[in-house]
């Protein structure tokens, strides 16, 4: 599939017809690219259960959407922290109970670019625990009711996975020798990736029912680049905000929603905005470099995510 099959100006929210009966999952979608792709999905009429770290800021989301949407929006929000492994248990616990059916999970909560090294609660580099492993668990967790459901895996990755290490630094997953605030994040988006593709794999061969795409956004404008961000990223990031090769969040919507809906997209591929330096443009499949696959360093990852999350990926 290429960009041609959805037109000149490849996929968009046209595409999508009535929603109602579905239910979708977005981490992190309080703002940026969860929050424009939440409201895509209500708008068509789906339920949106977004999850999110922070209460207020989840309230004040949802307040928004529905002032715009009308009071009757199916959207609520459960508590979920990935930087700590036991909110993580304890959201998909809820989720469990709560959520009748998951036509898709969207991965698309992360942090990025922070100056210093930091840690999650269970002692995991944070962009690696925040990006890749609570995203693991998460997905580990909630995989059956997708699976009941006939639903789909979205991981939101990004262009970085081919400007870092290009590789899984196992022997210092923490970064404790050459922490780098770009190289550590390229470094989670990289695993995130390896994660779905490997899970594809074991989908297929356990004959479970479970698709998983993997998008990226472009260069959007959200929050992403914070206060934590080196002075250096942050000067240059909003230079290149003033200009048009940077998107608006909701066009870096598009991929994920696109990854949650659409039919027969390809496993093994990689979707986004296929313009210059796939920062903007038509949504379209994108060339997906090969180091990604790599057999052996998926399946390391994934029994070095099992064990630092404690979790046995069922399948
Ligand atoms: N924007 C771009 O140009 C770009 C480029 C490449 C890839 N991406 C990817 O796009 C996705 C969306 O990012 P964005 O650009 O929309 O950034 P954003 O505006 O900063 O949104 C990120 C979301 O993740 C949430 N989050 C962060 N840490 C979390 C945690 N510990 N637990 C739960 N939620 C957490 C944030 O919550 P709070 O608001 O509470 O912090 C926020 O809702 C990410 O996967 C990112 O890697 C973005």
């Amino acid at each position: 599939m290429s960009k041609e099959k959805f037109g000149k100006e490849g996929w968009t929210p046209q595409r999508l017809g009535n929603l109602s009966d579905k239910t979708y999952l977005i981490t992190g979608a309080n703002t940026g690219t969860g929050f424009e792709a939440a409201k895509i999905l209500l708008t068509k009429g789906a339920e949106v259960v977004m999850l999110n770290r922070n209460e207020q800021k989840s309230n004040k989301a949802i307040a928004d959407i529905k002032e715009q949407l009308g009071a009757n929006t199916k959207v609520s929000f459960i508590k979920m922290d990935l930087a700590e492994l036991s909110s993580v248990r304890h959201a998909a616990e809820e989720v469990n109970k709560t959520v009748s059916r998951i036509d898709a999970l969207i991965c698309n909560a992360a942090i990025a670019q922070v100056a210093k090294q930091t840690f999650t609660t269970d002692g995991f580099e944070r962009n690696l625990g925040i990006n890749h492993y609570g995203h693991f668990l998460l997905a580990n967790l909630l995989f059956d009711k997708v699976e009941q459901t006939g639903g789909r895996i979205v991981v939101v990755a990004s262009e970085g996975y081919k400007m870092g290490l290009k590789t899984i630094q196992f022997e210092d997953m923490n970064f404790d020798k050459n922490y780098h605030p770009n190289n550590t994040y390229c470094h989670s988006k990289l695993a995130q990736m390896m994660f779905a593709y490997e899970l594809q794999n074991r989908i297929k061969a356990a004959n479970k029912s479970v698709k998983v795409y993997v998008c990226h956004p472009g260069a959007s404008k959200t929050s992403l680049i914070r206060k934590d961000s080196p002075l250096m990223t942050r000067v240059m990031w909003s230079i290149m905000c003033l200009f048009p090769i940077v998107q608006s969040a909701e066009q870096g919507a598009y991929p994920e929603v696109m990854c949650a809906t659409e039919a027969e997209l390809k496993q093994q591929a990689y979707y986004g905005p296929t313009g210059r330096m796939y920062f903007s443009g038509p949504v379209g499949e994108c060339k997906l470099e090969p180091f990604v696959l790599d057999q052996a360093i998926m399946r390391k990852l994934w029994t070095v995510s099992e064990n630092k999350t404690g979790q046995k990926f069922q399948l």
